[in-house]
């Protein structure tokens, strides 16, 4: 979704901006620009990728200040002029802008009445209007920046740069700001992965924060007045390099990051001698989780699918009721939110509006929100205030892969955690973390020898549609399979619990279809086969991901073997296949992997 990225120094401003806003490319975007500030605010944007931006810039662009943004389309279509930053008329005023306004339309109608030529479609341009009017009336930058944003309802992560002052104004309000501090040097970020490499002193703006920035120092205030409460904290999390590693695209390589992804979420979690888990971040005693009357799980996406598994782990291991909740329904359908209940936010990002939206709803509601999150200090982690981070490192690709096997393994451990006060032995409980020790090691090995991972993208790259089916906790792998497909290789897929087939989309099914089965050997294996019969009755071809050793390898066109575990983790394992599919049918079919059209990594607008 949108980046921003700023810098303001004595070194060459144009490079660190082109280079910041490489690092937010994962994001998702549709055009880019940046502006310097050199005697004149010089602006570049271009639609399309960072490298036809860089094809329009000078070779040398002077200034030592300067604000870029990668954007994607929400008010008005992918052009160069709806591209960011926006100038204002006299060229005084450029503004970056991440978020809606959602008055845009009403301040557009104003600005076009008293004359103002708006060049864009776009909300964010009616802001520099608005400043420029401040700073003509004799408004100082901050006042005009103020008095802006009382004009409007929505949403902001904001900065604004001036040719008359050497300064940045920067401004959150439901949409990520960061800042860095360096050594005579400061940087505005939407995202921390940007930052890291240039300084470790990170301000994470608030809601209502607004900061001048200059090259000695950032000075935060509130919307409304007065000083802000907002401190410096130094990241000591290593995110790491987020560099390809020799690999020809980010997901091929996140997805065989999975073994060692899934040993730092596990490693010292894992509690063998009483048959547990123990999650430092989380602040539930016994008797809470004990007398706890349900969990709730919100997500959208991949973090959704993973919601589902932990639902269903829960409520088997624990015998406590559980549900998976769509996070953009949850606020808007008014739930009823028992204080005693545990709630979970999923979220890879953490910077996801509509759970962010439920997280705030929740706490309204006097619950409390633990998070599962994997960006270290990202806004859900810090409004939770407690919860579990999945520690899978920075994920580029736009589909999820090492997060999704990393929120299922925390929602495991949770399950173990909270099984263990209700319900089952320590003897289960061990036997349970026995396999799950090994799962990496499975992982590593299935990954080593995927099996015929191309026979499958042959009946899979020219469907019309794929049918996905799973029953149990495979119901939600197969939707995790469905969903990546979709997201990369742009084929309609369909994911159906497999004994629901019968009752609609067995209707699709005609010679050749291809149908993708994740049938491992648990308790509905038998089920599973007749649906799958049901299938091939109807000529569809059947892809099966079971394991190793099972018979039930007879009834498939294509089999895909992953190793043996217990039956609660087999979704660690069964899901790896579905993400090989979806990338070997999104490269043979010449798609963007990394990158799919429309898509973002992080969605921060509702
Ligand atoms: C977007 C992405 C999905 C992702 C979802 C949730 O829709 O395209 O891939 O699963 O957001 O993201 P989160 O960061 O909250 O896990």
């Amino acid at each position: 979704m949108c980046g921003i990225f700023g810098f303001i120094g004595n070194r060459a401003a144009a490079p660190l901006l082109v280079e910041g806003l490489r690092r937010l490319e994962y994001r998702g975007y549709d055009s880019s620009g940046i502006v310097v500030r050199n005697g004149d605010l010089q602006v570049y944007k271009k639609v399309g990728k960072v490298s036809e931006l860089s094809k329009i810039l000078p070779n040398h662009i002077e200034g030592n200040s300067g604000i870029a943004h990668t954007r994607w389309a929400t008010h008005g279509g992918v052009t160069d002029s709806n591209a960011h930053p926006h100038l204002s008329e006299n060229g005084d005023v450029a503004v970056v802008h991440n978020g809606i306004i959602d008055n845009a339309r009403g301040i557009r109608k104003r600005l076009e009445d008293r004359g103002f030529e708006l060049k864009s479609e776009t909300d964010s341009e009616a802001l520099v209007h608005m400043i420029t009017i401040g700073l003509d009336s004799g408004q100082e930058p901050l006042e005009a920046v103020r008095q802006t944003l009382n004009r409007l309802s929505g949403t902001w992560g904001l900065c604004v740069l001036f040719k008359e002052h050497d300064m940045i104004i920067c401004a959150r309000n439901g949409s990520p700001l960061i800042l860095g501090q360096g050594d005579g040097e400061s940087f505005i970020s939407s995202d921390p992965h940007a930052l890291s490499r240039h300084t470790q002193n990170i301000f994470f703006l608030e809601d209502g924060d607004m900061a001048v920035i200059n090259k000695d120092g950032i000075d935060i205030s509130r919307l409304e007045g007065g000083s802000s409460s907002t401190s410096m904290t130094v990241i000591e999390d290593d995110w790491g390099e987020a560099d390809m590693a020799g690999y020809p695209h980010f997901m091929l390589k996140e997805i065989h990051e999975q073994p060692e992804a899934l040993r730092r979420c596990i490693s010292g979690r894992l509690d063998r001698a009483n048959g547990s888990a123990k999650l430092g971040g989380l602040k539930l005693e016994p008797v809470r989780l004990r007398s706890a009357p349900h969990v709730r799980l919100i997500g959208c996406g991949t973090a959704l699918n993973a919601c589902k598994i932990g639902q269903l782990a829960i409520e088997s291991l624990a015998r406590i009721p559980a549900v998976a909740h769509v996070a953009s329904e949850f606020r808007y359908n008014d739930p009823v939110i028992n204080p005693n209940a545990i709630h979970f936010a999923v979220s890879q990002s953490g910077e996801t509006a509509d759970t962010l939206s439920a997280v705030k709803e929740i706490q309204l509601k006097g619950g409390d929100v633990h998070g599962i999150v994997n960006v270290v200090g990202s806004t859900i982690a810090r409004l939770c205030g407690q919860g579990v981070y999945i520690h899978s490192g920075p994920e580029q690709a736009v589909a999820s892969t090492k997060a999704f096997t990393n929120m299922v393994a925390s929602l495991l451990l949770f399950a173990l955690r909270i099984g263990r006060t209700r319900s089952f032995s320590r003897e289960r409980g061990r036997s349970i973390i026995d396999d799950f020790q090994k799962i990496p090691d499975l992982m590593e090995n299935y990954l080593s020898n995927p099996g015929p991972i191309d026979e499958a993208v042959e009946l899979l790259k020219e469907a019309k549609s794929v049918l996905f089916l799973g029953r149990g906790l495979s119901a939600p792998v197969a939707s995790e399979g469905a969903l990546k497909l979709m997201e990369i290789a742009y084929i309609p897929c369909l994911a159906y619990p497999a004994g629901e087939m019968k009752h609609g989309p067995i209707a699709l099914l005609e010679e050749g279809s291809p149908v993708v089965v994740i049938a491992p050997n648990d308790r509905h294996r038998e089920k599973t086969i007749s649906s799958m019969h049901e299938c091939k009755a109807r000529g569809a071809k059947i892809i099966l991901i079971h394991e190793e050793g099972d018979s039930i390898s007879e009834e498939a066109d294509v089999s895909i073997a992953i190793p043996k575990c217990d039956s609660i983790l087999t979704p660690l394992l069964s899901v790896v296949p579905t993400q090989l599919i979806a990338y070997k049918v999104a490269l043979a079919l010449g798609c963007d992997v990394d990158r799919p059209r429309n898509l973002a990594k992080s969605v921060t607008v509702e």
